[in-house]
């Protein structure tokens, strides 16, 4: 079986993913800073949110890991520095360095969302602030780049989307051949849902579940992140799943 790292793992759809991915005879490396009463493989209680806890986390992993799936985020409620931190900061810094301990023809599956959709409206925006390289103090990136509380969940998916596609391009990647693509749910049936709901409001929420017919489940996520994970994805790099019931393209359909 493959090696997979899932971070976010202890909740919602890390958790599903790294159970399905276990079912399918993966040996997984489950991820999460909280520590579950039941965890999936060999779990690895790390803080994605700071240079330190990503660093121990790469430390503590072996050499020869096939896929990276990065489903730990912040909903945004906690506000832009730890969000900013865990949704964009973190990630991209374990991603970057967990990539010389990756198997050739590797993938790194980013969990992003219908959320980060606007990024081609802030293009000029999202690719200065994904330019700062390594692991930047994250009050002073957010304050940087304009990443106020009320828009940091959007924006780190934003930023995420943008370094998705050029993380592709990325010779630390595309040299040993490992793919990066992302993942876009639409609203999910998890504990984070419940936070969007304060945040945004249950009518915003319940509008964009009334497009599609019904929120997702995990289990309508997990199998497109280790599709990205398998061999039968070979051919599938620097892209987004939009996995969302059609969400997006109800939207996209509005503005065509
Ligand atoms: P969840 O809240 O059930 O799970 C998130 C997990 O991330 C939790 O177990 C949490 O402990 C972990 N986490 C948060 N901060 C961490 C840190 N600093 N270090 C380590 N682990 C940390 O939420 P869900 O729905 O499973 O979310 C997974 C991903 O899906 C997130 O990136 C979220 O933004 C994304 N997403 C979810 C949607 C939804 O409606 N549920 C919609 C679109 C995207």
């Amino acid at each position: 079986g493959k090696n997979i790292v899932v971070t976010g793992a202890a909740s919602g759809i890390g958790k599903r993913t790294a159970e399905l991915a276990q079912a399918m005879g993966a040996n997984v490396f489950s991820v999460d800073r909280n520590t579950p009463d039941n965890p999936v493989g060999h779990f690895i209680a790390a803080d994605l949110g700071s240079a330190d806890g990503v660093a121990a986390l790469i430390a503590q992993l072996p050499n020869g890991i096939d896929a990276l799936a990065n489903v730990a985020g912040l909903s945004g409620t906690p506000g832009a520095v730890p969000t900013i931190a865990v949704n964009f900061l973190g990630l991209r810094a374990l991603s970057l360095g967990l990539a010389p301990k990756m198997n050739q023809y590797g993938s790194v599956i980013n969990v992003a969302s219908i959320a980060g959709f606007g990024w081609r409206g802030n293009a000029e925006k999202t690719k200065a602030a994904v330019a700062v390289e390594g692991f930047p103090d994250p009050a002073k990136f957010c304050a940087d780049h304009g990443v106020t509380d009320e828009i940091s969940y959007p924006t780190s998916k934003e930023f995420l989307l943008m370094w998705t596609y050029q993380a592709a391009q990325n010779p630390v990647f595309k040299d040993r051949n490992i793919r990066v693509n992302a993942v876009s749910p639409g609203p999910v049936e998890t504990p984070i849902l419940k936070q969007f709901r304060d945040v945004l409001g249950d009518e915003r929420v319940d509008s964009d579940i009334d497009r599609v017919g019904r929120a997702g489940t995990a289990n309508d996520i997990a199998p497109s992140i280790l599709f990205l994970a398998s061999d039968g994805a070979r051919w599938v790099n620097g892209t987004n799943i939009a996995c969302d019931g059609g969400l997006e393209a109800s939207i996209l359909a509005e503005v065509m």
